[in-house]
């Protein structure tokens, strides 16, 4: 259920309001994060360098998130730099991507005050260079006073990472307070993740096909709705992100329980006893 976020759907194109007129209001996901995949490939399709599908990629980043804030939805992440992008892939394209962020954050500021967005950040940021950081702080504090969509951008961001960085601080709390490892409870995890402020995605969208997580918000992906789609990043658009919520609206979220078509439920443990031996 939405929680925030005021609805501009006027603003929506023909299309996305066909779309959005198929879905239940009152199931619209509240957090939906995305792996943005196929940004190499899609370039290489059209014989174009790799960051010509980076440049491509950030359009739909902007595209998708004003979707996002027109149909009020309260909480987008996107995964836009993962610690093994930062640590695996040639430093000039790394340093494009860095250059790519700036400039995005600094060219789409007013569209994200129009579109009353907030712009947000999980990753370990203070290893980024220190221009990429305070261009980064410049955004989101214009930005922070905005109660529509919070966009969150995961930056050397690493599920595993996030993990470690959790625990350490769980750790560093529980010697303060001079308490026993027995006492932890799920809560306590979760309010040391980097993402301990928003929900727990409800959808979580890879483009491009593959069939992977790739490290991302590890613990709170437990219970959320997976829609792939082969579509390249470059060409994901508002309407797919709808397309996306529409699939989703159409999935039975059980949360280890027992679906609405599960069978007539055995009442009798005697009988089933007996049925067995
Ligand atoms: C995967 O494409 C995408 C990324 C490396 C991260 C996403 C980056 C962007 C969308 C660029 C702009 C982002 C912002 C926030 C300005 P890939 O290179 O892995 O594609 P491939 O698997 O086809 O090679």
């Amino acid at each position: 259920m939405y929680s925030s976020g005021t609805l501009r759907i006027h603003e929506l194109t023909d299309e996305e309001r066909a779309v959005y007129a198929t879905l239940k209001p009152e199931r619209l996901p509240e957090h939906v994060a995305i792996i943005m995949d196929g940004n190499g490939r899609w370039a290489g399709q059209r014989s174009l360098k790799r960051f010509l599908g980076h440049q491509q990629g950030a359009k739909s980043v902007q595209l998708v998130t004003e979707t996002a804030s027109r149909i009020g939805l309260p909480w987008l992440t996107l995964y836009a730099f993962s610690l093994e992008n930062n640590l695996r892939r040639p430093r000039a394209e790394v340093s494009f991507l860095m250059r790519l962020l700036k400039s995005y954050l600094e060219t789409n500021l007013q569209r994200m005050m129009d579109n009353n967005v907030r712009i947000r950040y999980i990753g370990r940021i203070h290893e980024l260079a220190a221009d990429v950081q305070e261009k980064m702080a410049w955004a989101a504090d214009a930005t922070a006073r905005n109660t529509g969509t919070t966009l969150t951008l995961a930056l050397n961001y690493g599920g595993r990472s996030e993990m470690v960085d959790a625990f350490r601080g769980l750790a560093a709390e529980m010697n303060l307070k001079h308490l026993s490892p027995e006492r932890i409870t799920e809560e306590d995890i979760h309010r040391h993740l980097y993402t301990a402020h928003m929900p727990d995605p409800d959808l979580l969208i890879r483009t491009s096909g593959e069939m992977r997580i790739s490290n991302y918000l590890l613990w709170q992906i437990a219970y959320t709705e997976i829609y792939v789609t082969e579509r390249y990043w470059p060409d994901f658009r508002g309407i797919h992100l709808l397309e996306a919520i529409a699939d989703f609206q159409r999935r039975e979220r059980r949360y280890g329980g027992l679906g609405e078509d599960c069978g007539e439920v055995e009442e009798d443990p005697e009988r089933i006893r007996i049925a067995a031996s």
